[in-house]
C-alpha cells in the first residue's frame, strides 16, 4: 500500500527551547567535549550497560518481548531519577494502571510526570510546555504522527515518530528512552533503520517463567557492547543482581549429574549457559534424540563422535538436551559443555559446579579453538568459575587472571580428566 505523507501539515512542535549548540559548521577543535557530563543513573546495572551513566541528548532504545518487564524497568528508572523532571509517556496503559504499578515499586520521584498520549504532535507540545529533563516513551510502536496516514507501528510511522523524538533529544540535549516491541523472531519490530537512528540499543530478555532478566547492549555510541545487566523480577519490581554467579550457583546447591556450564558467545557478548542432558537406556527400538536450544543435527554428530572415538555406547541410549532459560545457542563453542553434560548423565557422575567449558568438537574428537577466548575466560572468571576447559589450540591471553585454564586437544583426554 502506498503511504501518503502530507508535508504541509507540519505540526510536530520543534520550537522548544534549543540547546546552546550552534547551527553553523564550526572547528572541531573549538567543540567542547561532552563525555564527562553524564547524568548519574542510580540503577547500577543500567548505568554500566549504558557505558557509565546517561549521556545528555542520547536516545536509548529498549527492546524486549511482551511481558518481560520493559515498562516496569523504565518506570522504576523514572522514579529513581529523584529530583529530575521526568516525563513518562505511555500509549500502552492508562494513567491508573501506571499509578498502580508505581505503587508496587519502592522508589519515589515527586518530579515524575505521566502522559498517556500517542500523537507526536500533542507530545511535542507537552515537551515544549513541560521542558522535562528525561523522557521515556512506552512504546515507539504506539505513537502516531498526524503527517503519516499509516497505522501506528508501521514502518513509516515508527520512522517518523522516532525521528521527531530524536530531533527533540538532539536539539534540547534531553535524553530519551524509547521502548520497542520485539517480533516473534526476536528482532525489534519496525524498521532496522530505527536501530541505526538511535545512539544505544538495549535488549531486555529472559524467560518469562523464570525470575531472571538480562539487559544487554547491542549497540552503544557511548560505551562498550559487551556489558550486561542482570535483574531479578520480584513483587516490588526489578532487583539488580550485582553478583550474577548467584543465579547459576543457587540452582546447583546439590550436585546433579547431566549439568554442565559453557562459556558461550552470543552475538557479540559472552554468556554462561547451562546445559542439561538426560541419557537413559532406550526402552523402545529406536533411541530418541531431543534437543531444545541446540542444533539437533549437531547433537547427532557429537553422539557419533562419543561412540566412535570414546567407546561410549550411545546407540542404545535416549538422549535429551535442554539449554536452561529457554535460550537458543548457535555458538559451536558450547559443544564441549554439551558433551560434558551428556557424559556426566551417562556415567551418573555430577560435575564440579565451579567448572565451565568452551570448545568446538570436530569429527575426529579433536577440540577446536573458539573465537573471543579472552571474553569467555573473563566472563567465566567474573561469574565465579574456578576452572575452564578449552582447546589447546586456543592462544591464551597474556593474563588469564585467577581462573585455572585446562587446555585439551582431544575429547578422550577431557573425559579421562573429568570421569577417570
Ligand atoms: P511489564 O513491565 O508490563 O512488561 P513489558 O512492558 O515488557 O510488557 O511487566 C510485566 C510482568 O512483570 C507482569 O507479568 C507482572 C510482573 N511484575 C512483577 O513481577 N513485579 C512487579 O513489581 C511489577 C510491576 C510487575
Ligand atoms: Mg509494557
Amino acid at each position: 500500500m502506498e503511504e501518503v505523507i502530507h508535508k504541509e501539515k507540519q505540526t510536530f512542535k520543534t520550537n522548544w527551547k534549543k540547546d546552546s549548540r550552534q547551527e553553523k559548521p564550526r572547528l572541531l577543535e573549538t567543540v567542547q567535549k561532552g563525555n564527562e557530563l553524564r547524568i548519574p543513573v542510580k540503577d547500577a546495572e543500567l548505568s554500566r550497560v549504558l557505558g557509565g551513566g546517561l549521556v545528555p541528548g542520547s536516545v536509548v532504545l529498549i527492546g524486549g518481548e511482551p511481558g518481560i518487564g520493559k515498562s516496569t524497568l523504565m518506570l522504576q528508572v523514572a522514579l529513581q531519577f529523584q529530583g529530575l523532571k521526568v516525563l513518562y509517556i505511555s500509549g500502552e496503559e492508562s494513567d491508573s494502571q501506571i499509578r498502580m504499578r508505581a505503587e508496587r515499586l519502592s522508589y519515589n520521584n515527586d518530579q515524575c510526570y505521566l502522559y498517556t498520549e500517542t500523537s507526536t504532535q500533542k507530545i511535542g507540545k507537552a515537551l515544549q510546555e513541560l521542558e522535562p529533563e528525561i523522557v521515556i516513551v512506552d512504546s515507539i510502536q504506539t505513537l502516531q504522527s498526524e503527517l503519516i496516514d499509516s497505522t501506528p507501528g508501521s514502518i513509516s510511522q515508527v520512522k517518523e515518530t522516532a525521528g521527531d523524538l530524536i530531533r527533540f533529544a538532539k536539539e534540547t540535549n534531553t535524553p530519551v528512552f524509547l521502548i520497542g516491541h520485539i517480533t516473534k523472531d526476536g528482532s525489534l519490530a519496525g524498521p532496522k533503520l530505527l536501530e541505526h537512528m538511535v545512539d544505544t540499543v538495549l535488549q531486555f530478555e529472559g524467560d518469562r517463567h523464570h525470575v531472571y532478566r538480562i539487559l544487554r547492549t547491542t549497540k552503544n555510541r557511548f560505551g562498550s557492547t559487551s556489558e550486561m545487566g542482570i535483574y531479578e523480577m520480584q513483587s516490588g519490581g526489578l532487583r539488580e543482581v550485582s553478583n550474577p554467579s548467584e543465579i547459576l550457583i543457587s540452582q546447583r546447591d546439590e550436585a546433579l549429574s547431566g549439568i554442565a556450564i559453557s562459556a558461550a558467545i552470543e552475538g557479540m557478548r559472552p554468556l554462561l549457559v547451562e546445559t542439561q542432558a538426560l541419557v537413559s537406556t532406550a526402552v523402545y527400538g529406536t533411541p530418541q534424540r531431543n534437543s531444545n536450544g541446540y542444533d539437533a543435527r549437531r547433537l547427532n554428530m557429537l553422539l557419533a563422535v562419543l561412540e566412535k572415538k570414546c567407546g561410549l555406547r550411545m546407540g542404545t541410549q535416549d538422549v535429551f538436551i535442554n539449554i536452561a532459560g529457554g535460550i537458543r545457542v548457535e555458538d559451536p563453542g558450547i559443544d564441549l559443555g554439551i558433551l560434558a553434560a551428556i557424559v556426566s548423565s551417562y556415567e551418573n557422575v555430577p560435575l564440579d559446579a565451579s567448572i565451565c567449558f568452551a570448545g568446538e568438537v570436530g569429527l575426529s574428537g579433536e577440540i577446536r579453538a573458539v573465537n573471543r577466548i579472552e571474553q569467555r575466560i573473563s566472563e567465566a572468571e567474573k561469574l565465579g568459575f574456578k576452572t575452564i576447559y578449552l582447546s589447546g589450540f586456543n592462544k591464551l591471553p597474556g593474563n588469564p587472571g585467577k581462573i585455572k585454564v585446562v587446555s585439551i586437544n582431544k575429547l578422550e583426554e577431557m573425559l579421562r580428566l573429568l570421569f577417570g
